[in-house]
């Protein structure tokens, strides 16, 4: 089978699993995730928004076997880059497959991750998902539960918009005007959740301008707690 007829395969397999969103969607190895993940020697990956896997393929490469890999996206995407990974060898994946329901998305499985794990998990977290406010806000706050201190969190596509993407335009899928407002079409919903939430949080350092960000600290370390302990409360302190 030649690449062009195995894509068409994978486009048709996409556009009967999910009419919400757009099937036929090429995306590159994002060669900057890859280059400060080594530059940082994280270990342990996530990626939210794997696509076909490019960036997650170079990542496996580079881990060598080490490591875990954390694979975030629908089903069939988890499904078809788990494969890709194991095809060539590397078997340190963990997928995390989402349905194709209008308002589901990694942020269920993530909570699953929280209720089941009370220590940091990944390095490193690449959020290249849904690139929309209602969803990958609240990654943010989840992934930055589970990320440990010294561990990096990556957003792509800063300056994109829904309205000028060439696969989410209104325009080429309708879908889009159905499901978000005129203002949150032209606004750059990546870009309102790194201004808002990211650079504004005194416990994430930036690491390169509008993409990369460093977590020196965890939610609450430093500060007093505000509730009494139990013991404190008993002896009326
Ligand atoms: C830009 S692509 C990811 C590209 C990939 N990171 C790479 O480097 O090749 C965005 C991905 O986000 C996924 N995505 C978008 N909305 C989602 C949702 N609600 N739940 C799960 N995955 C979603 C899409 O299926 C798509 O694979």
């Amino acid at each position: 089978m030649t690449a062009d007829s195995e894509l068409t395969k994978v486009f048709d397999m996409r556009a009967n699993a999910n009419e919400n969103y757009p099937s036929r969607l090429i995306t590159n190895i994002n060669t900057q995730t890859v280059e400060t993940f080594v530059r940082f020697n994280c270990q342990r990956y996530a990626e939210f928004g794997v696509n076909l896997g490019s960036t997650a393929l170079e990542i496996a490469r580079h881990l060598g076997g080490k490591g875990e890999i954390y694979l975030f996206d629908f089903q069939y995407n988890v499904d078809y880059v788990d494969e890709l990974l194991r095809a060539n060898g590397f078997t340190n994946v963990r997928k995390f497959g989402s349905s194709t329901k209008l308002l589901d998305s990694y942020n269920w499985p993530l909570s699953n991750l929280i209720k089941d794990n009370s220590e940091p998990l990944f390095d490193y977290c690449f959020i290249d998902g849904a690139h929309v406010w209602n969803i990958d806000a609240l990654t943010f706050f989840l992934a930055d539960r589970l990320l440990a201190v010294g561990g990096l969190v990556d957003f792509d596509d800063y300056d994109w918009s829904l309205g000028t993407s060439p696969t989410l335009a209104p325009n080429i899928f309708p879908r889009t005007a159905e499901f978000y407002t005129d203002e949150q079409i032209a606004d750059q919903q990546v870009k309102r959740v790194v201004d808002l939430l990211v650079k504004t949080s005194p416990r994430y350092e930036v690491v390169i301008e509008n993409k990369i960000y460093r977590k020196i600290a965890h939610d609450g370390a430093g500060q007093k707690t505000l509730r009494p302990s139990l013991w404190q409360r008993l002896l009326g302190r």
